[in-house]
């Protein structure tokens, strides 16, 4: 396969807030590609791909935790913050890696779950055995298991408690997943020093950030609810400030489960900055639901609430993950609604959420794909794809828990879908042979030789929104219609004098989410006049009207990106 080079945005390099504009692609190391013939993914095989990434549009890649782990929580439960696990291969190999992303003028981030760790890990191991020694202290102990009485059990399809007995110590610890996984004692001041330097000695290896997993949970209380209690916020400025000072232009993204005002509340102010990034959990399951109710309004609202943010703060938008699709930030009756549509069987959730994968929650609908595509990459914030999403990869509900969705990558219709040269039994996971998304055709060879393949369509999306800078940089304006499955915005960039290849523009997307054409009437009276032309094809639509109202027919589950332009004079 050989791919053409993209070309380099000037500026990207230099640039200390490249992630606003940035397209980011979770990558799972084990699921990608198996360079050793093992049965799962490694380092270098990821490296091997970096060029149909690059081919692809991304600019920065997301890693989920790659460190000495049991693998009991796919590698979240860390045994060893500072040692790369055996079987994705060695720490030069991840520098290797660093450098090969760097050379191509992409972005690694890492992901660092620094809530707990691994009961394997020896803090924990020294804290359940010495509990006057160093480590004695590094987690919650506890005499009963009735504190925090108002934290929530996340895990709820495993967990019925957040307390463990250890029969060493002889005291219950506190764990917020798991409980295999003791929750750190940031209360311990050692505790800070400890993931400080963690912190260091990856940033110091080149990678250009980390996604802080579950950071709302750091601190407990006993009147709180355990979520973004002041303390955690306090430790996020001063992370924040250190690694400004230290590793200026390297980003914190903030993984926050939470409602729009909390989830804001991890970007900090401008004074007090904490986050450059935060997972928009809000707008996330709005999208699925305005699909399936054909109803834009709880989307609108919700992007009317998370819009106030800090000076270079962003949001990082996405659709799907390594998780379930989480529905703890809906309310009941539109978490039922939800379970109805998505997932009919019991099978398809776990704990609060769905454990799908994209194209089979979409029914595989092209026209679905491409609308909520066209969202991820149009909405304010960076778009995180989810490997294989691209190609429309399927999951196999029959794997437990959220392994479902983290199958082999489906490269070629050859053995093990070009994952791996293994023994198909030897696969970490099957990969996926479902009627529907079997290998043999949903694999990116396929789709590379089909010129109108989901692969070439969201590489193509991907590009359009790169020759516009607005989609990264500008603000949104929602917009007023008088249809309810419709939601419309104008995405405007101010332009900079000193960066020509970021001209000043407007761009008007309409997304209909009815499952019949329709016809909308908009309200744009800022743009009154203005000519409208779409991004894709160039093809002139009728300007907008002189009392700035715009009306629009759009088909079944389409969108429109319109270029706002200036009316040429008339005489
Ligand atoms: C990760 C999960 C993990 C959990 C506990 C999360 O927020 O995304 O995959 O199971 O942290 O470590």
């Amino acid at each position: 396969m050989s791919f053409t080079a993209p070309i380099q945005l000037p500026g990207l390099v230099l640039n200390p807030q490249w992630y606003r504009s940035a397209v980011f692609y979770e990558v799972m190391i084990r699921a990608f590609v198996d360079s050793k013939g093992d049965g799962a993914g490694d380092l270098t095989g990821l490296a091997s791909k970096l060029d149909y990434l690059q081919w692809l549009g991304v600019d920065a890649l997301w890693v989920p935790p790659f460190f000495t782990s049991p693998l009991k929580d796919g590698g979240y439960d860390v045994s060893d913050y500072k040692a790369i696990l055996p079987e994705f291969g060695t720490v030069e190999e991840f520098r290797d890696l660093v450098t090969k992303v760097h050379e191509r003028n992409m972005r690694i981030i890492m992901d660092l779950p620094l809530n707990h760790t691994s009961d394997q890990h020896d803090w924990f191991e020294q804290s359940r055995t010495d509990p006057d020694g160093p480590y004695g202290d590094f987690y919650v102990w506890s005499d009963t298991d009735e504190k925090f009485p108002n934290v929530r059990i996340i895990f709820t399809d495993y967990e019925d408690s957040n307390w463990a007995f250890d029969p060493v110590r002889r005291q219950f610890y506190f764990h917020r997943f798991f409980s295999h996984q003791p929750d750190l004692n940031y209360e311990n001041p050692a505790v800070h020093a400890a993931i400080f330097d963690v912190v260091r000695f990856w940033l110091a290896m080149g990678v250009d950030g980390f996604r802080l997993d579950a950071i709302p949970y750091l601190y407990e209380s006993e009147e709180g609810n355990g979520e973004g209690e002041p303390p955690t916020h306090d430790f996020i400025r001063a992370l924040r400030s250190m690694v400004d000072d230290e590793f200026p232009g390297r980003v914190l993204i903030a993984e926050a489960n939470q409602w729009p005002r909390e989830v804001a509340a991890f970007l900090g102010t401008d004074e007090e900055p904490e986050c450059h990034m935060a997972f928009d959990f809000p707008v996330m399951p709005r999208i699925f639901y305005s699909l399936r109710s054909q109803h834009a309004g709880e989307l609108i609202q919700v992007l009317s609430e998370t819009t106030d943010i800090p000076t270079g703060a962003g949001w990082a938008v996405f659709l799907r993950n390594h998780d379930e699709l989480t529905l703890e930030m809906v309310s009941e009756e539109y978490r039922q609604a939800m379970y109805g549509w998505y997932a009919y069987d019991p099978r398809m959730r776990v704990n609060v959420g769905i454990r799908r994968r994209l194209a089979p929650l979409l029914d595989n609908s092209r026209s679905e794909l491409e609308l909520v595509h066209a969202l991820l990459f149009s909405l304010e914030g960076s778009p995180f794809l989810y490997y294989g999403d691209e190609i429309g990869m399927g999951d196999n509900i029959w794997l437990p828990d959220r392994d479902s969705s983290r199958t082999p990558m489906q490269w070629t219709p050859d053995r093990n879908a070009g994952f791996s040269s293994a023994d198909p039994g030897q696969l970490y996971l099957p990969v996926v042979q479902s009627l529907v998304y079997h290998y043999s055709h949903v694999n990116v060879e396929a789709q590379l030789a089909q010129s109108r393949s989901l692969l070439h369509w969201v590489r193509n999306v991907i590009h359009v929104r790169k020759a516009h800078p607005a989609f990264g940089l500008g603000s949104m304006h929602v917009l007023e219609t008088d249809h309810e499955s419709v939601l419309a915005f104008v995405r405007s960039h101010e332009g900079a004098v000193s960066h020509p290849s970021e001209p000043a523009e407007d761009i008007l997307c309409v997304f209909s989410f009815a499952h019949n054409p329709i016809s909308v009437t908009i309200s744009a009276e800022q743009w009154a006049d203005r000519t409208l032309t779409d991004v894709f094809g160039g093809e002139r639509f009728p300007s907008v009207g002189a009392d700035g109202l715009i009306t629009l027919t759009l088909g079944t589950q389409s969108f429109y990106w319109l270029h706002l332009g200036h009316p040429t004079r008339r005489h």
